[in-house]
């Protein structure tokens, strides 16, 4: 199994890794992190792929198993906003380190909430920014993925994880239930019987589960999983990126709604490809045999 630094060196190597952005030099335990953005406390931002076109957002809060604190999702929706706003961005990678993604919610935080409080603050409202991100959202999964942590990679359009990788929702365990999406998105992925059994259980369950349950879409060794969620990314980027966003509003709405009114809201995002320039470049150029040459119009 190759070593963290040999990762590292061979991730620069292929410029996976933007050296250029270099400034510090943080060992976070899953791979020694290159930021350019000292101004985060609890992430670490950096742009990364061999075109320098995919947002990477580290969750860092390692000695907490990163957990979900209110300042670390604030830092994430503004990380993940700035990298929607940025026309040289093709898609977002979320993810943690080799011991965690995220272990949940902030225990410590919220052990004095109200009642009251949590309505009077609209607690968890800040991680609403996340869910509004347009491009592509990709979740590398390695270690624990509890609770909010599960719900952070489930509200993300893609999971990849590690085969060390553990998931679970164990709120039900300190007397709370899921309250970031955990009881509403898990069903929807797994079926009732499985959600269920997660919930009432509080049980982990491994990586190789979550992608038989068709949570995760693959799994890789531990040191693999952010090359080849990069090479994801990548490969996404490679398409148009006014298109790419079109397809994950479809497949989006078809866990907001009927059969019906889902097949109409995709046959109208359909039709609406054709008004874009794009659209004629890529069958203009599969005619030609060519590669396109796609505009973002
Ligand atoms: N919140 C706050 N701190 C946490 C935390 C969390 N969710 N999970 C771990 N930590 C902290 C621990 O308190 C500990 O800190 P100290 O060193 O200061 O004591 C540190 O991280 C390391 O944790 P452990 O010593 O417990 O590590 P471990 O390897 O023995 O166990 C674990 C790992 C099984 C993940 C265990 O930490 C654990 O069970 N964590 C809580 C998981 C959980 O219940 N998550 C759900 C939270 S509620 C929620 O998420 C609500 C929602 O839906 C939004």
């Amino acid at each position: 199994m190759a070593s963290i630094g040999s990762v590292t060196r061979s991730l620069i190597s292929k410029t996976i890794l933007n050296p250029g952005r270099i400034a510090v030099v943080h060992n976070t335990g899953f791979i020694k992190f290159y930021s350019a953005a000292p101004n985060y406390e609890n992430i670490k931002i950096d742009v990364v792929g061999s075109k320098k076109n995919v947002g990477l957002i580290q969750l860092n809060r390692p000695k907490a198993l990163n957990a979900l604190c209110k300042p670390l999702i604030e830092e994430v929706g503004k990380a993940v906003k700035d990298f929607d706003a940025d026309d040289k961005i093709a898609g977002i990678i979320l993810t943690g380190n080799e011991k965690a993604f995220a272990a949940g919610a902030d225990i410590k935080e919220m052990q004095n909430n109200t009642y009251s409080g949590c309505q009077k603050t609209g607690f968890l409202a800040e991680w609403e920014i996340i869910t509004n991100c347009g491009k592509p959202l990709i979740a590398a999964v390695n270690g624990f993925a509890l609770g909010g942590g599960c719900e952070l990679a489930m509200l993300c359009d893609i999971i990849y994880a590690g085969e060390n990788a553990k998931f679970g929702q164990p709120e039900i365990a300190i007397g709370t239930i899921p309250g970031a999406g955990g009881t509403q998105r898990l069903p929807r992925y797994v079926g009732k019987s499985k959600a269920m059994e997660i919930v009432l259980t509080g049980n982990f369950f491994t990586a190789q589960e979550a992608e038989k349950m068709g949570l995760v879409s693959k799994v890789f060794p531990v040191d693999k999983l952010l090359e080849e969620t990069i090479k994801l990314a990548e490969k996404i980027g490679t398409h148009s990126p006014l298109i790419v966003k079109m397809a994950k509003q479809a497949v989006n709405q078809a866990f907001e709604t009927t059969l019906k009114s889902g097949l109409l809201y995709e046959k109208s995002l359909f039709y609406g490809t054709f008004a874009t320039d794009d659209r004629k470049e890529g069958m203009t150029a599969f005619v030609e045999k060519r590669p396109p040459n796609f505009k973002n119009e």
